[in-house]
Formats: C-alpha cells, structure tokens, sequence
C-alpha cells in the first residue's frame, strides 16, 4: 500500500496552487503511547463519547478508516457531513484529512513517551486557494475549538488506561501498534492481569453486610465490584469493562444491565444475593465459585482466548 505523508501532501498541494497555515497543538499527559494510539484507532467510542461528531464509518480496514463525519461546527453550531480519511503512516503515527468548502484540513498526530508521559503533537494544516487564504484565522480557531473539545473527551479514556496500567493491568493487541478494526471487536476481553492472578475472595459476611455503593474485591481493576441495592435486592457488578478498561458504576446500569460508557457493550451483574447469595450469573468472562465462609471470583484473564468465537460461559473445572 502506497501512503503519503503529511509533508508529501503539502507539497503535492503547492504544487497545485494551494497556499498553507500550519499550527501545532501539543499535549503531555499521563499514559503511554499505545493508549494514544488506540484511542486514535478507537473506531467504536467516536458515536458514544463524542458528543460534537456522528459518524457513518464507510469503510474500516487496520491501517485506514474513510467515514462520513457530521461534525457540529464550533460557534455556528450546525453539523455538516465531512468525509475523514485516516491512516497509520508510521508506529503512533497517523494522518487525518477533510476538506470543507474550498478548504482542506490535514492533521498529522504523532505519540512519543516523554519519561512516565506522552506527548502527543498534533501539526494541523489549513490549505486553499490564495484567494481564500485571509479567512485561514477563522478556520484555526474552529479546529482550534473542535480539537480543545474533543481532547476534553479523550483525554480520560488514556488516563483511565494508564491508571489501570499502574495496578498491574495490561491490554491486548495482537499487532505492533492497534489495528482500526480490531478496535470493533467490543465483545473481546483485551483487559489482562499481568502477574496471573486472576481471581478474588470475597468473605460472605463481607458480601452480606454490604450496601449500595460499596466495593468489594480489589480496591481498583477487573477484580474489583460495586454493590448495587434496590428494593432489598443487591446486586454485585464489574467496575471495569473488560472490553478495554472503562470505568464503571451504578449509573452506568440501563435496563438491568450496564452499558458499557466507552463502546456500550452490555454487562450482567455478578450475581445476586439478599441474606444470602440467591443467583450467580453466568458469564464469558467472570466465573464464581462458592465456599463455606466465602466467595471466589475468577475473571477469565486470557485475552487469546477471544481470538476465535464461539465464546463459552467461563467455567472452572
Ligand atoms: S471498554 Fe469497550 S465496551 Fe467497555
Ligand atoms: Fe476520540
């Protein structure tokens, strides 16, 4: 596959006749590349966590995405449908461009680890006609906000990552640096445990005692679970997704079950119980097992295990 760059674009430009303004935005933040990278690649969260852009995702392949964005332009306040294009050019770099009346819009990314931190450059260059060039201003203070809005809605879903990554959690990806597609598969569990300790106990007493709110398990991660209570009846559910690591709680529960913030998988509750546990719920990634004085959560913990369907109920032997 033959690709250009950002540079190889602006000049072909030129060449053409068109005239550029090129500004950067830089950020630093804390998580790594990769959880830059795959926010980037993230296809499925864009109709979810965006609340400025819909998009219709025409055609999705690893390295390219070309889809037709209505994106609600800042201070006019309509949405107009752009067409995106958006490719991998190099690892944790990408190219995006759109074009909008006489105008282009072409946006390099580029994600490199500054010690903990990542830095992500973001070069934007606004290209037209010379003729139009004057109002080159207004169409960098419309990016300037679109992209200030977006990031506000980004930003998290790395910090999340990385807060996982500090307690010991990792992420799958089978390829060097993410594949657009393989961000669809929501139903994958890419969430891992590092050290292979997969599973929690929970005391009964700790269990029955609880109330609405509580978490039980871990403090944090895919072994952690908050108590959810309604009309004497309590619940136990997962406070991470274990799609790709998004944090959630009770008020993440849409018809009795959660859906999921970043890419609204649907999430069963634990199991139940009252003064006593009452139902276990069977799922593809969860299993739990019963003793006496306590109860023991299993998460499945093997992101290969996805990598071919059909998915099975997660049973010990
Ligand atoms: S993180 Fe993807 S569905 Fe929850
Ligand atoms: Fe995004």
């Amino acid at each position: 596959m033959s690709k250009l760059n950002y540079k190889q674009i602006i000049s072909k430009m030129n060449n053409e006749g068109y005239c550029n303004t090129e500004f950067i935005i830089n950020s630093k933040g804390n998580y790594t590349p990769e959880d830059s990278d795959w926010n980037y690649k993230d296809v499925p969260h864009l109709n979810i966590v965006h609340k400025n852009v819909e998009g219709l995702l025409a055609i999705v392949d690893d390295n390219f995405v070309g889809s037709i964005n209505f994106l609600k332009i800042p201070y006019i306040g309509i949405a107009l449908p752009l067409i995106f294009v958006n490719y991998e050019v190099s690892e944790y770099q990408q190219v995006y461009f759109s074009s909008f009346g006489p105008f282009m819009i072409l946006v390099e990314t580029v994600s490199e680890k500054s010690k903990s931190k990542t830095i992500v450059s973001s070069k934007f260059c606004i290209l037209s006609k010379p003729i139009f060039k004057f109002l080159h201003i207004f169409i960098k203070k419309m990016v300037t906000k679109n992209n200030q809005v977006l990031m506000s809605e980004d930003i998290p879903m790395r910090e999340r990552r990385y807060e996982l990554r500090r307690v010991d959690h990792n992420f799958y990806n089978p390829n060097k640096t993410y594949s657009f597609q393989f961000t669809e598969e929501i139903f994958r569990a890419n969430v891992f445990i590092q050290n292979d300790n997969n599973y929690v106990d929970i005391s009964y007493s700790d269990i029955i005692d609880s109330s609405d709110g509580d978490i039980l398990g871990k403090k944090s991660g895919i072994l952690s679970f908050f108590v959810k209570e309604e009309n004497g009846l309590k619940s136990i559910w997962p406070t991470t997704c274990p799609h790709e690591g998004a944090k959630m709680d009770k008020s993440c529960i849409v018809k009795s079950r959660i859906l999921c913030p970043w890419h609204h998988r649907r999430i069963d509750r634990i199991l139940d119980f009252k003064d006593e546990i009452t139902n276990i719920i069977p799922s593809i990634d969860f299993c739990v097992e019963k003793f006496q004085d306590k109860i023991r959560i299993y998460y499945r913990n093997d992101p290969q295990y996805y990598n071919s369907k059909p998915y099975e109920i997660f049973r010990k032997n």
